[in-house]
């Protein structure tokens, strides 16, 4: 397979496995390519990138906007804070004005779950989901597992539990599906107020100890609570999540296994994890960032390889 099955990047769940394996390949070639001394490749030079952010990043956008550079693209940067969206503007016309300056593809994060999807059925352009709500987040899951393979080899059988805020994380959903694809075994690990009902039905197994998951795992993904998206207490105090949930290298040194920790960031050191655990050897967080890179510059490419082609 040389071209993805797909014309936009709105979620894991639309993706083959083929899809997946292709895009890790391209990674592998454009991780290469950002560890020369000249980082950059022509690939992207006729085309045009806008990132659309209505909703706060600091590893995404940059990402985003490096993999872009990396690949010679021209990229215009629009963030909701400060723009004419505070004026009434909708964003199918919004995304039209910006589109109209002869734009070829829109990477968005957005508060709103589908609207990546939405705005990909209004509009004509390569439309990538930087994050929708609490829906997917497509590049993160593909580097996270990607990660995951640099780090294990494969992922064929790796036990990987994903622990924290699982209801409102579009992290865990898209390294639900992204690892089940890829041949891994998902189990998801939180207080049962932050479980979603659904959760089982996804294939996976489901815990709410952690001591269990980590007694599981080959690698653990730590996810951050997300009180931005919470209306209402889903546990009692943070002090007590963190004695439930929070990782400490006590419980790492419990389990039998070198296991690989991981998280998408931002972090909350002390909170979901302690700061000896992430940036401990176990850890791979920064792997993931600079693998962030490469899979965006892979899922990129790949896009507007296949909008060349129409
Ligand atoms: N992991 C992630 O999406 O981080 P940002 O919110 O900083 O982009």
């Amino acid at each position: 397979m040389s071209q993805l099955s797909t014309d936009h990047l709105l979620g894991i769940r639309d993706l083959a496995p083929e899809d997946i394996e292709l895009i890790f390949q391209t990674a592998d070639q454009f991780k290469e390519v950002i560890n020369r001394p000249i980082k950059k490749v022509p690939s992207l030079r006729d085309i045009t990138i806008a990132n659309l952010f209505f909703e706060n990043s600091t590893r995404t956008k940059l990402s985003f906007e490096l993999a872009e550079k990396r690949l010679s693209a021209d990229v215009l940067n629009f963030s909701a804070s400060g723009s004419s969206v505070s004026k009434g503007e909708t964003l199918i016309d919004t995304a039209n004005n910006i589109l109209a300056m002869k734009v070829d593809m829109i990477v968005m994060r957005h508060p709103l779950p589908g609207a990546a999807s939405f705005l990909s059925r209004n509009v004509d352009a390569t439309i990538v989901n930087a994050g929708d709500g609490t829906h997917e987040h497509p590049t993160q899951a593909l580097l996270d597992a990607y990660s995951i393979r640099e780090k294990r080899g494969s992922l064929k059988g790796i036990k990987v539990v994903i622990v924290g805020d699982i209801l409102h994380s579009r992290v865990a959903l898209s390294n639900v599906f992204c690892l089940q694809k890829a041949g891994a075994e998902v189990m998801l690990c939180g207080p049962r107020t932050l479980m979603p009902k659904f959760a089982e039905s996804l294939g996976v197994k489901v815990t709410y100890n952690l001591k269990e998951a980590i007694a599981w795992c080959d690698v653990a993904n730590m996810l951050r609570v997300q009180n931005e998206r919470m209306q209402t207490g889903y546990f009692p105090s943070v002090r007590e999540y963190t004695m439930q949930y929070g990782l400490t290298m006590d419980t790492l040194k419990h389990a039998d296994r070198d296991i690989t920790i991981m998280h998408p960031g931002p972090i909350n050191r002390g909170v979901e994890i302690t700061s000896e655990v992430a940036d401990s050897d176990y850890s791979i967080i920064l792997n993931q960032v600079e693998n962030g890179v490469a899979v965006r510059m892979a899922v990129l490419y790949l896009l507007a390889q296949k909008r060349q082609e129409q």
